[in-house]
């Protein structure tokens, strides 16, 4: 039945970023599914506004926790945190990110240092931090799951000059290969969403300024949403895409494929 296939009720879900923007589609998808999800960013208080607006949807649940995970020490928190509830963990969104623009000879070194820390180490080393939690209840019928969220810049030349930003991206494309090769013999599998456009706390600004540009540059006109994200995310956590891994998977209304001319 498919709909055994695409279960992830009572699974259990951690997503860094997830009190607002893409990594809140993406939490709200798990608990209107059914999973137990757990949130976490520098702004606890966004974070457990979020997790009890989204337990009162339901039917999962949704609780909040404090983690700036630029720090390693916070990092190890979070988990010494997350312990306190669980003993296993089911699919770990890495979401948290962070961009940074720039002319090209005003682009500023510490725009490398928060954006590659961000955005590939604290991956790396959050995924690592989560592995004794992963390997707990991971199967062959039924793996654990570790989601990247990457982007289409590190896949194509932004048009806005992100330098930092889109190497962090496709370095993170390539770490979730390194990881998936690595995890598979665990039953881990590892893949990255490449992600369009979608309007978030990020986004806002440019989009709101460029909407019809950006807009006119995805071949299905339009922004993602939170349903987008439901649907992928439900597919890559469920045994339905168990045969799935080091993957980068477009979530982008065909950016990649649109024709300018
Ligand atoms: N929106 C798009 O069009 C788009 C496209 C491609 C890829 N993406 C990717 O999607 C992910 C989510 O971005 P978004 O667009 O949804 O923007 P967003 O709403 O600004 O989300 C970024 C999230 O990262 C968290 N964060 C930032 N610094 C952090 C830190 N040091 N420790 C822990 N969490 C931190 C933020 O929470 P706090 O501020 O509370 O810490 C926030 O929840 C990012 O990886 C981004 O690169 C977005």
């Amino acid at each position: 039945m498919v709909s055994n296939l695409f279960q992830v009720k009572d699974k259990i879900i951690l997503v860094t970023g997830g009190g607002s923007g893409i990594g809140y589609g993406i939490s709200l998808g798990f608990v209107k599914n059914g999973a137990k999800v757990y949130i976490c960013s520098r702004d606890f208080e966004k974070c457990k506004k979020t997790a009890e607006e989204l337990t009162k949807i339901g039917p999962g649940k949704c609780i909040a926790i404090k983690a700036d995970l630029s720090k390693l020490s916070d990092i190890k928190n979070l988990f010494e945190e997350f312990s306190k509830y669980e003993q296993s963990l089911d699919c770990l969104v890495n979401n948290s990110g962070a961009n940074w623009g720039e002319e090209l000879e005003k682009y500023p070194d510490q725009a490398w240092d928060k954006v590659m820390n961000l955005n590939v180490k604290a991956v790396f080393n959050t995924s690592v931090a989560a592995l004794p939690f992963l390997r707990k209840n991971a199967t062959s019928q039924d793996p654990s799951r570790i989601i990247n969220i990457g982007s289409i810049d590190g896949i194509r030349v932004p048009r806005l000059e992100t330098y930092a930003y889109s190497a962090s991206k496709a370095a993170l494309h390539q770490l979730t290969r390194t990881l998936a090769d690595r995890l598979a013999p665990e039953h881990i599998l590892v893949n990255a969403i490449a992600a369009g456009p979608f309007m978030s706390k990020m986004t806002k600004q440019t989009f709101t300024q460029f909407e019809d540009l950006v807009k006119s540059s995805v071949a299905t006109g339009r922004f993602g949403n939170n349903e987008d994200l439901e649907g992928l995310l439900v597919f890559l956590t469920s045994r339905a895409s168990t045969y799935i891994t080091g993957a980068i998977i477009p979530l982008e209304g065909g950016v990649l494929i649109k024709s300018n001319l």
